[in-house]
């Protein structure tokens, strides 16, 4: 593997997608938001019934496309060729999207996905396992974390919608995280050799020059 991996892993909201977007950007390597693959299948599973209790069968799961392109600086997301990118931001795909990313069968059509872009250019990934179990020898490797009351309120910002209170959002962000950290495949956990960041009073410019300074670094 000659390609430049950089992993920015952590837990919910902590401004990951935004941070490796920039660096994506300031390198000019290509991005993957391993989180909106597991939106886009949760979305996918959700519409055609099939609840995360069973085994998902293979057959379905090649059922599924998922695409990952840059549209007018904005990453676009395409579920079997239609544009899914607000909707699988939601409030129902991120209440159920922890459980269906619980099951082994999906984390492994990620893990190839995200192995495939891997080959042909180097990449800027965030998710939460990214650096532990997808890439464990990622060129560089970032854990953020931060309080959850920020974090909601940031979320609450950046959605925008005044009908979704701040404290459902609390409550949805600590719920992921809970199931994250406790799953028993690849859960959320720092990598040992990933610099830990606590973005809580941290701004976007303030994060991204730390990454910037620990990459130029090594
Ligand atoms: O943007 P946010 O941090 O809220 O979430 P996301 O990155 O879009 O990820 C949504 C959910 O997908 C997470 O809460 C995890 O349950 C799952 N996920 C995962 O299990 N492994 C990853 N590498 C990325 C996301």
């Amino acid at each position: 593997m000659d390609s430049i991996i950089i992993a920015i892993d952590g837990q919910a909201s902590t401004g990951k997608s935004t941070q490796a977007k920039k660096i994506a950007k300031y390198f000019n390597y290509n991005y993957r938001d391993s989180g909106a693959y597991y939106r886009a299948i949760t979305l996918y599973l959700i519409q055609k019934n099939i609840s995360s209790d069973k085994s998902i069968p293979e057959t379905i799961l090649n059922k599924i496309h998922v695409e990952q392109s840059f549209e007018e600086g904005s990453l676009k997301i395409d579920l079997n060729g239609i544009d899914v990118t607000h909707k699988i931001r939601g409030f129902k795909v991120s209440s159920y999207v922890s459980k269906y990313a619980k099951k082994q069968e999906i984390r492994n059509f990620v893990y190839r996905q995200l192995r495939i872009s891997a080959e042909s250019s180097s990449l800027v990934i965030d998710g939460r396992d990214i650096g532990t179990v997808v890439f464990p020898k990622a060129t560089f490797k970032f854990f953020l974390l931060a309080d959850p009351k920020i974090r909601a309120q940031r979320r609450h910002k950046q959605i925008n919608d005044l009908s979704v209170k701040v404290e459902s959002i609390e409550k949805e962000i600590k719920t992921r995280d809970n199931i994250d950290s406790t799953r028993e495949i690849a859960p959320l956990k720092k990598a040992d050799d990933a610099f830990e960041i606590d973005v809580s009073c941290l701004n976007i410019e303030e994060v991204f020059e730390k990454l910037i300074q620990k990459i130029n670094l090594q």
